[in-house]
């Protein structure tokens, strides 16, 4: 049933210190908040595109402590390296450098730092985040919208878990996200961060309230954005005003803003999404590329077609046929379609997984993830299905 614009608190906190030359400003900004930094990066790639070089030769007035090795999915056992170091030196800020892991990574460490018990725990339990340690973030790769809200996503391979926890204090103090720090992004992972975006829209954008005109077309201008900007980063990964597009469609998908008086429905695909990476360590943005379009025709009924044509005309710009299902299909189609252009997989197969953790998966994600509480509600049988039709 559809019901009008709820309440809403909005809260966009972070200050976004964007564009070319940004990171001159990391001495300051650092400075508000003391002298120990605890510098969270991933797997090597801010070495070899010369930002770690450059972070450290601004950062000479600083005790530097470093947390490398954060993966993709990011794991709970960095997490607790974290915290360790973070008690031992005294850190007074958690400095990100990287993407949405490292960002999320430096989150729970921020947090489980004044948490008395096992780190998973806040991630499992929210309310267990009593207070957490200023958190500033140099983007570098832009998906996650990590560097400007609540979110961090922890995955635990020994219990296959991958679960999202949030919290308004883990929403980073500054970020400094300079375009030309995302020219070294590949192919896949930028095609990866687009579909990422692009969900983080759609989770919003099927939603049961009418008369959000202004969260939905601020969506369908960033899926817009995606459509143009993707492409172009792809064939030529120094076009500056690609990076930049997708580097804000980034934070602006998911800073909360899209979100506004959507009440409390759940998401839909990214709960289904983290199973898979839980059990497969898969990228997410690839995963969701598979998920999105099957889950899509699955909740397509007399219902949510009238939403799906509005998607279909607004951003493909196709002229209404009259028959909202077709619009709908259509529109389906083609967001497909823009998947398999930009080069992600759209099988489960093409990643090697077959059937054999499907019935668990799509328990876990029913559970994980509220499901029954989506824009249609989805049960066991309703996830299996969309899986089975990812194979
Ligand atoms: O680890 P390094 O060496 O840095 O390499 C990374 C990694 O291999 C590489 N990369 C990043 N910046 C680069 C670069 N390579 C070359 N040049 C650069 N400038 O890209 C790879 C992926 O990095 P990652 O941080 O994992 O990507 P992304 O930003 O897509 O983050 C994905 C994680 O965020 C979670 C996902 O589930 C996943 O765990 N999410 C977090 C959310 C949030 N905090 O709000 C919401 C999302 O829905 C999502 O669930
Ligand atoms: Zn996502």
């Amino acid at each position: 049933m559809e019901v009008s614009m709820q309440n809403f608190v909005f809260n966009a906190t972070t200050e976004m210190n964007f564009g070319r030359g940004q990171i001159e400003k990391l001495p300051k900004i650092l400075g508000r908040y003391g002298r120990n930094v605890l510098m969270v990066y991933g797997m090597g790639s801010i070495k070899r595109n010369g930002i770690y070089d450059k972070v450290m030769s601004l950062l000479d007035d600083f005790n530097v402590y470093e947390l490398d090795g954060v993966t993709p999915n990011p794991r709970i056992d960095k997490v607790r390296e974290g915290v360790m170091i973070c008690r031992n030196y005294h850190i007074d800020v958690v400095l990100a450098v990287g993407g949405g892991s490292t960002i999320d990574c430096s989150k729970a460490i921020a947090g489980a730092y004044y948490y008395d018990g096992d780190a998973w725990d806040i991630v499992m339990d929210n309310s267990r985040i009593t207070d957490v340690l200023p958190i500033v973030a140099v983007l570098t790769a832009a998906a996650t919208g990590s560097e400007m809200n609540k979110n961090a996503v922890i995955s635990n391979p020994e219990r296959h878990e991958k679960i999202g926890t949030s919290s308004l204090k883990f929403i980073p103090r500054a970020a400094i996200c300079d375009p030309e720090y995302t020219y070294g992004v590949s192919k896949f992972q930028t095609a990866a961060g687009t579909a990422d975006i692009m969900s983080h829209v759609f989770e919003n954008y099927f939603k049961s309230e009418k008369g959000t005109y202004i969260q939905d077309r601020f969506g369908e201008g960033i899926i817009e954005a995606c459509l143009k900007y993707c492409p172009r980063a792809m064939e030529d990964p120094c076009d500056y005003d690609a990076r930049a597009n997708l580097m804000w469609a980034s934070s602006m998908a998911l800073n909360g803003l899209i979100g506004c008086g959507k009440g409390s429905q759940s998401w839909s695909c990214h709960p289904i999404e983290h199973e898979l990476s839980a059990f497969y360590d898969i990228t997410h943005g690839a995963g969701l590329a598979i998920v999105t379009p099957k889950w899509m025709r699955h909740i397509l009924n007399e219902k949510t077609a009238r939403r799906f044509k509005k998607y279909t005309r607004n951003v493909f710009h196709v002229q209404d046929t009259g028959d909202d299902y077709e619009m709908a299909e259509i529109g389906i189609d083609k967001t497909e379609q823009f998947f398999k252009d930009i080069g992600l997989p759209s099988t489960l197969s093409e990643l090697g997984i077959d059937d054999s953790k499907i019935q668990v998966m799509a328990h876990n994600a029913v559970i994980h993830g509220r499901l029954d509480n989506a824009y249609v509600p989805l049960d066991d049988m309703d996830v299996e299905k969309i899986l089975r039709a990812c194979l």
